[in-house]
């Protein structure tokens, strides 16, 4: 007999997550992981690289309601960069910023300005999945190593993915499934952390786990990442938008969606197409000088909440307009949601409905300078899909933004 459970991982357990839940929030599913030729877990850690990771570390707790758990800088022996760990819920980021004035951390933030360097996975057998990308022929960045401190031991390894992003694959677990470091996050982190104090009647967390993580590709390429994601680390293609899906008078993109077997880790991955004017996408390459993470989807169980209280710590999102809560085919299409559409609509929050289920989102504007990496937050209530009927509605909005930077 096949095992096709699934498990909550270390991450999960702590954060107090159960599978019932996660299978809303994510859409988990159970699979068989003896047949997978690279067995992913889940999401690890997702690594930004910024101008300034002090004030940005800030910024995560204050407005995303994060929690500072570890640290390497300086202090702890490590003279190339500042390094801040926060968690919410499963997720954890991992902030960096360079601080020796030659570190190459400047260099990403010259190039791309601030952004997503690394999403970092968790696998049970990492010897495996290394020598199955390299046999496929993915580039190997770092050879798989032990790393070890007072807390014990963690196998990694990274791989390249699209732009200059990595995956660095992380081993937790020996071969009896049971965990071999009990340190803040990997060794050469310290546990830290800090005396910002949440407003009152605010949430322990604003959302609990990460649902999907979107890449821009260039035009033409989108097929070779999914063929990537396919043959080197055995996803799945899940739902496919193309054309007139996601069409408007001015832009256009493809966009297919690759998931790992257990539907933790899903990567939709969009390339430009070709429109009258210059769509969202060239936007985000021209700006971030080439491929990478354009938006980042946090799951949460009460998405009025979560806005309500990153509005009110100055998060913006883009607004939506009234015209798309009064249009009666969306309000025939979206039926009853869990709450009256006015009160999505005094937030922008946008529905979308499938066979399965529905969902709310929403989208907050570019976190950086540069028109590059914003974030989404996501509430499904059985529909395993990422808003195709809102593409249309979203992108105008994002256009309109596009415009008034004169980027359109
Ligand atoms: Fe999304």
């Amino acid at each position: 007999m096949t095992d096709t459970v699934v498990h909550l991982t270390d991450q999960e357990r702590e954060a107090n997550l159960e599978l019932d839940q996660l299978k809303q929030l994510v859409g988990l599913v159970p699979y068989d992981e003896s047949s997978d030729v690279f067995p992913v877990t889940g999401w690890d850690s997702i690594h930004f690289v910024v101008g300034n990771a002090t004030q940005t570390a800030h910024f995560y707790q204050s407005a995303f309601g994060m929690e500072l758990i570890g640290y390497s800088g300086p202090e702890t022996g490590n003279r190339d960069h500042k390094a801040f760990v926060l968690k919410s819920g499963s997720i954890r980021f991992v902030i960096k910023g360079g601080v020796d004035p030659d570190s190459p951390l400047h260099d990403h933030v010259r190039r791309h300005g601030d952004g997503v360097v690394d999403i970092s996975l968790e696998v049970p057998d990492l010897n495996r999945c290394i020598e199955h990308a390299r046999g496929i022929g993915a580039t190997v960045l770092q050879e798989p190593e032990d790393l070890t401190d007072e807390h014990g031991t963690v196998r990694v390894a990274a791989i390249a993915t699209y732009g200059e992003t990595r995956h660095t694959l992380v081993q937790r677990k020996g071969a009896d499934g049971k965990s071999t470091y009990s340190g803040p996050y990997l060794p050469g982190y310290v546990k830290r952390t800090s005396h910002y104090v949440k407003r009152d009647g605010e949430p322990k967390r604003l959302f609990q786990a990460l649902d999907h993580i979107v890449g821009n590709v260039e035009l033409g390429k989108m097929d070779e990442w999914v063929e990537f994601y396919n043959k080197v680390m055995g996803f799945v293609n899940m739902a496919e938008f193309i054309g007139d899906d996601i069409a408007t008078d001015y832009s256009a993109l493809m966009s297919k969606v690759v998931a790992n077997g257990n539907h933790r880790v899903k990567f939709p991955l969009n390339e430009p197409a070709v429109g009258k004017r210059k769509s969202q996408i060239d936007e985000y390459l021209e700006f971030y000088r080439g491929p990478g993470a354009q938006h980042l989807a946090l799951a949460t169980n009460d998405i009025i909440s979560t806005v309500d209280h990153m509005r009110a710590h100055g998060i913006e999102f883009l607004a939506t307009p009234d015209s798309y809560y009064e249009d009666p085919k969306l309000r025939e299409r979206i039926g009853q949601v869990r709450a009256p559409i006015e009160e999505l609509q005094k937030r922008g929050i946008l529905v979308d409905r499938d066979e399965d289920g529905y969902l709310l989102q929403i989208f907050t504007k570019p976190v950086q300078d540069r028109p590059t990496v914003f974030f989404e937050l996501i509430e499904r209530h059985g529909s395993l899909g990422f808003g195709k009927g809102n593409f249309k509605a979203l992108f105008e909005a994002i256009e309109r933004e596009q415009e008034q930077r004169g980027n359109l």
